[in-house]
This record gives C-alpha cells, sequence and structure tokens, in this order.
C-alpha cells in the first residue's frame, strides 16, 4: 500500500538546501536519500522550492539513471549483462537470481526485499560474471554461489 508523503521530512531536507535552480540535483540526491526513491508526490515542492516547472524536475529525473520514482527493495540485486560477463555465464546466473527472487529485470518483490536489475557493464569484466548487491561486488558467480550471497541477505 502507499504510504501518503511525510510532508515534514520533506520540508525539512528543503530547508537545508538553497532555493536556487543549482540545488535541484543536489535536492534530488538529498529526498532519495531520505526516502529511498524520489516520491512522484514531492516533485512540485521540489520545483517550487528550485525555482524550476515540474516539468524540468521530471526531466532531471528521467535523464540521470541515478534517480528513482518508485521504492525500491532492501537489496538491489545488479547482475552484469554485457559481453565480457556473457561469455562466462551471465544468463545462467542472471537466471538463477530471476529464480531465486521471483522477480524480472527492473522489478522490485512484494515484500520488498529484492529489486533486479541488469546492467551493461559493471567495470570488473575479468571476475564475470559479475553481480553487485547494495555496492559489494560479486565475481566469477555460479549458481551455487549466487543462492549463498542471496540466502543471507535481510
Ligand atoms: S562485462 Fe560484466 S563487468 Fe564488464
Amino acid at each position: 500500500m502507499e504510504e501518503a508523503l511525510d510532508q515534514n521530512r520533506l520540508l525539512e531536507i528543503l530547508k537545508g538546501f538553497a532555493p536556487s535552480r543549482d540545488s535541484l540535483i543536489p535536492v534530488l540526491q538529498a529526498v532519495q536519500e531520505e526516502f529511498g526513491y524520489v516520491p512522484p508526490e514531492s516533485m512540485e515542492q521540489v520545483a517550487r522550492h528550485t525555482g524550476v516547472f515540474p516539468s524540468e524536475v521530471s526531466g532531471v529525473i528521467t535523464f540521470y539513471a541515478q534517480f528513482y520514482t518508485t521504492p525500491r527493495g532492501r537489496n538491489v540485486i545488479r547482475v552484469c549483462r554485457g559481453t565480457a560477463c556473457h561469455v562466462r555465464g551471465a544468463k545462467a546466473a542472471l537466471d538463477t537470481v530471476r529464480k531465486f527472487t521471483g522477480i524480472e529485470d527492473g522489478e522490485t518483490s512484494e515484500d520488498n526485499r529484492f529489486t533486479l536489475e541488469t546492467v551493461a557493464c559493471l567495470g570488473a569484466c575479468a571476475l564475470g560474471p559479475v553481480m553487485v548487491v547494495n555496492k559489494v561486488y560479486y565475481g566469477k558467480l555460479n549458481p551455487g554461489r549466487i543462492e549463498v550471497v542471496l540466502k543471507d541477505l535481510p
């Protein structure tokens, strides 16, 4: 169920930034840090505070891959689907993650435990197949190792 946006928390964040368009990205980063994503209901106030149109706020959010407008899971799993990982078995790694979590690329599990994403390269090609879970890298993956990692996640 969607919770209503906590306006007080949002106002506290906005107070910390100069009311200027230069603050737009830092404000969005702070909002995401606080709520785990950028709630769409926050955009109008962010726009008002930074003096831009609401459409510009959504434009920035769409442009930068770092921003999300839906809640994410406690554990964000990013599986590489780049060429170097592909030839070393990235597909089997991804299939194992999909099976274990029950979700597809871009989805979050209903219990909010997992979010799954695939990415073009994680910059650790020699260790392929690679996944990153909450900023921790796991390389040379095989199904058994993946299950051990995922099983222990909160
Ligand atoms: S291709 Fe997978 S980390 Fe680069």
